[in-house]
């Protein structure tokens, strides 16, 4: 690719992440790390373990470790390749605490207060609304400005942090002149927001009480089978695709997953169903799902296994995560006024 002055333009930068606070739901698969993979190819891309958005929320020490390292390994099963894409973990790149401070100093209250997580997140933990959960969009914006990314693909939940992130970035740029790219989010059409299987109008989510809400990637097959064969729909026995109609939200759903795994739209899954009954439909939406999750799972199963290859990615991760990082923390530090050799 090269520009009108024929210098070699730079590829588009990515970036993205996923908490490694217990299990990996197809919410978080579809909604994201599969979107991913496709875009390794075009792009310069970074993935990370954000191992410091964790803690926002009490998590057990070991427990956190090990989900991050097999976060790390589901996201190489999932397709992602440590060969053309940087994975690394958070807490290793101090970059990202350092940048955090500093566009704290560039938020406002008033805009944290607007969060729609910080707001959910503080009503189901009111024993710990802690600082961290009030700035944790601020962390999330250092992460992705400290890489210049272009593009952030996330599902529709973490729009509004990417919101928040361009209007920081922007703030400061104002300021300082072309400090950070103002990224842009990226969803995609099906499935940006995968529901819960038994609250169908609220998203599906790893932190539901009720484990039949949602899909952990690491569900026994025949548990995946049973949850969706037990998914709420309604009683209209019609399948069609109404996205705008909450009464209809389980089986747009079922449509959304079972497009997203067969490589169609919703309108077509709908088709090919129509006039068939429901039990027959999720019948064929479990097949999809399982067959679509087992050979992540054989690779899953094969990497976990091989802790000294984790740990090489991760490393050699960690050093191209903080090149690139400290480039742009050097270039902060200097237009705010520290003294920096
Ligand atoms: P997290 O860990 O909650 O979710 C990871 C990714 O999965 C998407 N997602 C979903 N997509 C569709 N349907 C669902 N039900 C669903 N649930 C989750 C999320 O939108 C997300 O893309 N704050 C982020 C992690 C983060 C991050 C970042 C992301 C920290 N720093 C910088 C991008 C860039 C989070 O909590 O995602």
């Amino acid at each position: 690719m090269e520009n009108q002055n024929n210098a070699p333009e730079r590829k588009k930068r990515v970036f993205s992440g996923v908490q490694p606070s217990g299990t990996i739901t197809l919410g978080n698969y579809i909604g994201a790390i599969k979107n991913w993979v496709a875009l390794q190819d075009q792009y310069d891309c970074t993935f990370a373990m954000m191992d410091m958005h964790s803690i926002t929320v009490r998590q057990t020490p070991a427990e956190l470790r090990k989900h991050t390292l097999e976060l790390l390994a589901l996201y190489i099963a999932c397709g992602i390749d440590p060969e053309k894409c940087t994975l690394f973990i958070q807490s290793h790149n101090s970059a990202h605490a350092e940048l955090a401070w500093v566009l704290n100093c560039f938020t406002y209250m008033g805009e944290l207060q607007r969060m729609t997580q910080f707001k959910d997140k503080s009503a189901k933990h009111a024993d710990n609304i802690n600082a961290g959960l009030f700035t944790y969009p601020v962390l999330m914006a250092a992460d992705i400005l400290l890489y210049q990314a272009d593009c952030v693909p996330v599902g529709k939940d973490q729009m509004q942090h990417i919101e928040i992130c361009r209007d920081i970035a922007q703030r400061f740029n104002a300021i300082y002149g072309n400090v950070f790219t103002i990224p842009e989010g990226l969803m995609v059409k099906s499935g940006a927001k995968i529901m819960s299987l038994q609250e169908p109008t609220k998203k599906m989510s790893k932190s539901d009480a009720n484990p039949k809400a949602f899909i952990s990637m690491m569900d026994d097959f025949s548990v995946i089978a049973k949850k969706i064969k037990s998914a709420v729909t309604d009683s209209e026995a019609v399948i069609e695709y109404r996205p705008d109609d909450d009464a209809k939200a389980g089986v747009n759903n079922l449509l959304s997953i079972m497009a997203v795994m067969t490589g169609s739209t919703p309108e077509q899954v709908a088709k090919d169903f129509e006039g068939q009954g429901y039990g027959t439909f999720k019948a064929a939406v479990a097949d999809a799902v399982v067959e679509g999750i087992r050979p992540i799972r054989a690779e899953y199963d094969r990497i976990i296994k091989d802790k000294a290859y984790l740990q090489d990615i991760y490393r050699s991760g960690a050093e191209s995560a903080h090149r690139m990082a400290s480039r742009t923390l050097k270039k902060v530090y200097k237009k705010v006024g520290f003294v920096i050799d």
